[in-house]
């Protein structure tokens, strides 16, 4: 009998990257930034002990500051303090032997406007509002209507998003991901039940990637096509978001994506997908050739599985990483893995956040 395949713990060149596993750390917000959306020590001692990942990818950082923002303790990159104190992190992680991308996001219609700056709004591809509440300082309050952005605004937070790519680089990170998943702005342009638009920004699923496709051009003025990801989740239905055939449209979208040459394509898609939803890594895998990364819910098992398949060529763990900062060693080792406690997720200090324990 042979040994089972055991891929996960195979090297991987991702562009100009020698990665030592095919373990990415998914990105998750803490909400655990200083006022001003600054990064601390305490973050930078947070990824820098999860830096034997294969490849961590950052919490997603606010590219906008008036209209973007959600808590104000989630991290930004939209000013030379920001970036300064990003470089402790990019530091900290290199230091212990890693690699760290920033996820770059904007909140669009997510954001609530007791939440923004002054001359901030909530705005969206179309004047559609997303479903259920947000946590504000004070109560869950619904979603409100966003603006529907005119080309000249689509334009501005183009631009904001090239200029956090530039300031992603100065701060030393080693690229950039593009949050285009989870109901975040690029998400909203992507899929048809938030963007119903009859402009070159709408339409057919060409058009609706026309938002993302200008902001990686932005972000090519910075970084070379092989260090910038994008993150996509065509059925994930977080804030009522939905798209009416994922599957052709995300079939398209990733034929655009192929010509980008892109560092990676992230997919939050688990490998079996609850009932009644699409698979859409299949399509997504033949369509674009670059380094794919599946994400959601995997663990020893299905990782090596979708790995050995060729189902794609790195996997990202989000709540398993979170709570075992030396995931990949335990994961090799078959050891214990600690469990995720949900109630300190978004806390603040190094309680469930710097406080899970290593192997001994
Ligand atoms: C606490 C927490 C925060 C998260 N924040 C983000 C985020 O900032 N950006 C993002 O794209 N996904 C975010 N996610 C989703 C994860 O990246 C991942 O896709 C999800 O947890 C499913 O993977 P898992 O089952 O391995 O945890 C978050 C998840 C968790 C648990």
């Amino acid at each position: 009998m042979t040994a089972p395949s055991q891929p996960l713990f195979d090297p991987f060149t991702l562009g100009p990257l020698d990665l030592p596993n095919r373990l990415v750390m998914a990105p998750m917000t803490r909400r655990r930034a200083a006022d001003g959306k600054l990064p601390t020590a305490l973050m930078a001692q947070y990824y820098a002990q999860r830096a034997s990942a294969g490849l961590i990818v950052s919490e997603s950082i606010e590219v906008d500051p008036l209209s973007g923002l959600t808590a104000p303790t989630r991290p930004g990159l939209f000013n030379g303090k920001q970036q300064s104190a990003w470089r402790q992190v990019t530091d900290a992680v290199h230091a212990a032997g890693g690699r760290i991308f920033a996820q770059l996001s904007h909140m669009g219609r997510g954001a609530h406007s007791s939440q923004l700056e002054s001359g901030g709004r909530v705005v969206g591809p179309s004047a559609i509002a997303a479903t259920g509440s947000i946590y504000t300082a004070t109560v869950p309050l619904p979603y409100e209507v966003p603006h529907a952005l005119s080309e000249d605004e689509i334009a501005a937070i183009v631009a904001q998003y090239g200029e956090a790519a530039r300031l992603a680089k100065d701060a030393g990170f080693d690229g950039v991901e593009l949050h285009g998943a989870n109901g975040y702005l690029i998400d909203q342009f992507l899929r048809d039940a938030s963007n119903q638009r009859d402009d070159r920004y709408g339409g057919s699923a060409e058009r609706r990637a026309r938002f993302l496709l200008d902001i990686i051009a932005a972000a090519k003025a910075h970084w070379p096509g092989q260090k910038i990801g994008v993150r996509v989740s065509p059925t994930n239905n977080f804030q009522g978001m939905s798209d009416s055939d994922p599957v052709a449209h995300y079939g398209v979208i990733a034929t655009l994506l192929d010509r980008e040459g892109l560092a990676y394509l992230h997919l939050v898609e688990p490998a079996t997908q609850p009932e009644g939803l699409p698979q859409v890594a299949p399509t997504i895998r033949q369509a674009f050739t670059g380094p794919l990364i599946l994400a959601a819910k995997y663990d020893l098992v299905s990782a090596q599985a979708v790995l050995a398949e060729g189902r794609a060529d790195l996997v990202a763990f989000g709540e398993l990483f979170l709570a075992n900062p030396d995931l990949p060693e335990r994961l090799k080792r078959g050891a214990p893995l600690n469990p995720a406690d949900k109630a300190t997720f978004y806390t603040e200090g190094e309680r469930g956040y710097t406080d899970y324990p290593f192997l001994v």
